[in-house]
């Protein structure tokens, strides 16, 4: 699917970030229990917005330190996120499953099937993922006015704190929209998203579809941690798989990179449209999506203002791994990478091909990062062949494996994944 047109959020969702979750924050974490139940007001934007500016520098990838080790300690920091960071990040999963339409028909039809979906959200903090597939759930079968199916939910976070405040929260969503009542369970469990002994998740089954939510460029970058973590999950894959999704960082992204080139060749729901090597895993550039969105929230808006403007952009990177058997039809069409780039030949766009990155000239009709394009013969150039005006300023352009002409390296992250 096109990433680059605008997502589309609900009746439903613009009704709990300006009535359901900004009072649900005030009157959990109101210092003074006065005002606990008043309306949210003005004022609150200005209390809660001194620890917004906190965080943000915090999930600004240079500042990244130990600065705010256990960020989810205090309640200071947990509010802003509910407040800013929740809305920002389910929007990013909201614009995913309306982009991933064979994914979610999988999870549909498991749900119809089975009378029910077993979700898993790692690294869930207070559940942003898991609430986001919620209300896309519930926009999907708007007119039922009902989903037809109940939904299990495991939520892990390290972060014991922040895991009870989604609970708090999806019983909040449970009460003002009754229409999920009776249809949800929530497990939680304290732990790290790696260590499955610990989990008393049912295990005969497997979860139906995997979140991970902005939680791999955390913490540990351990390869251990990868190795026991991943192949359970992978050697499992329910019909909707696993979706990673992290920040549009090049650490962050190139991390998810290293992680598919491992399991290839195998189905993807997403970005990519071949099972080769990624040619963006390691280098200069990587792979992330910038997709423009009018987001909603009234507060929401106020609070990104006070962060420097309105949000216009949702930034990503994600990786989409489908089960063996999932139905992925082909495609002639190539995945753009790149926002266009002025050289002295004109305008070029990256495209995702194996092994290395491609070239083709931007279109009368300009093409941006995220879009799918249809190459004609002839028309695609590789890096090398491209004069490009920023070799001026970076020696090394060409990556290693252009050079060996091998396969991608795997660095970073290694994992021997065992995958049906
Ligand atoms: C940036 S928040 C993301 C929360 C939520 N998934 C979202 O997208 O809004 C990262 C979360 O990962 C949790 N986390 C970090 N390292 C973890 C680990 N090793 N195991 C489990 N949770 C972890 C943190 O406690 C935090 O709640």
């Amino acid at each position: 699917m096109d990433l680059t047109t605008a997502p589309f959020f609900s009746k439903e969702w613009q009704h709990f970030l300006d009535e359901v979750l900004p009072p649900f924050v005030k009157s959990r974490f109101s210092p003074d229990p006065r005002w606990a139940n008043k309306p949210f007001s003005q004022e609150d934007v200005a209390f809660f917005s001194k620890g917004l500016i906190e965080l943000s520098d915090f999930f600004t990838e240079d500042r990244r330190s130990a600065k705010l080790p256990n960020y989810f300690s205090t309640p200071k920091a947990r509010s802003s996120y509910l407040l800013y960071f929740l809305p920002i990040h389910a929007a990013k999963f909201i614009t995913l499953f309306q982009k991933t339409p064979l994914a979610m028909e999988a999870l549909i039809r498991t749900g119809k099937k089975n009378g029910l979906i077993r979700i898993a959200d790692f690294g869930a903090g207070p559940g942003t993922a898991s609430i986001a597939l919620l209300f896309h759930l519930f926009d999907f079968f708007k007119k039922e006015k009902k989903i037809p199916f109940k939904i299990e939910f495991t939520w892990v976070d390290r972060n014991e704190k922040v895991l009870d405040d989604g609970e708090a929260l999806l019983a909040k969503i449970i009460e003002a929209y009754p229409q999920f009542n009776g249809e949800i369970s929530l497990l939680t469990e304290a732990r790290d998203w790696w260590n499955h002994e610990q989990s008393e998740a049912q295990t005969d089954s497997p979860f139906d579809l995997s979140l991970f939510g902005n939680v791999l460029n955390e913490g540990s970058h351990d390869r251990n941690h990868y190795a026991k973590g991943l192949p359970p999950l992978l050697e499992s894959l329910g019909a909707a798989g696993i979706l990673f999704l992290e920040p549009a960082f090049k650490s962050a992204s190139q991390r998810l990179s290293q992680i598919r080139n491992e399991m290839m060749p195998h189905p993807l729901y997403g970005p990519c449209l071949h099972q080769q090597a990624c040619p963006l895993s390691e280098g200069r550039d990587w792979c992330h999506m910038s997709v423009k969105a009018v987001l909603p929230g009234t507060f929401f808006k106020k609070f990104s203002i006070r962060l420097g403007g309105v949000r216009e952009w949702l930034k990503f990177s994600y990786l989409w791994v489908a089960p063996k058997t999932a139905q992925i039809p082909k495609t002639h069409a190539v995945r753009v990478v790149s926002d266009p780039i002025r050289g002295p030949e004109g305008l070029r766009n990256q495209i995702c091909q194996p092994e290395k990155v491609g070239w083709i000239n931007t279109p009368r009709s300009k093409i941006f990062r995220g879009a799918l394009w249809t190459i004609k013969p002839g028309h695609i150039y590789e890096r090398s062949e491209k004069p490009d005006a920023r070799k001026k300023h970076h020696s090394g352009l060409q990556p290693k494996n252009e050079k060996t002409g091998s396969r991608a390296r795997v660095r970073g992250v290694r994992f021997k994944a065992r995958v049906r």
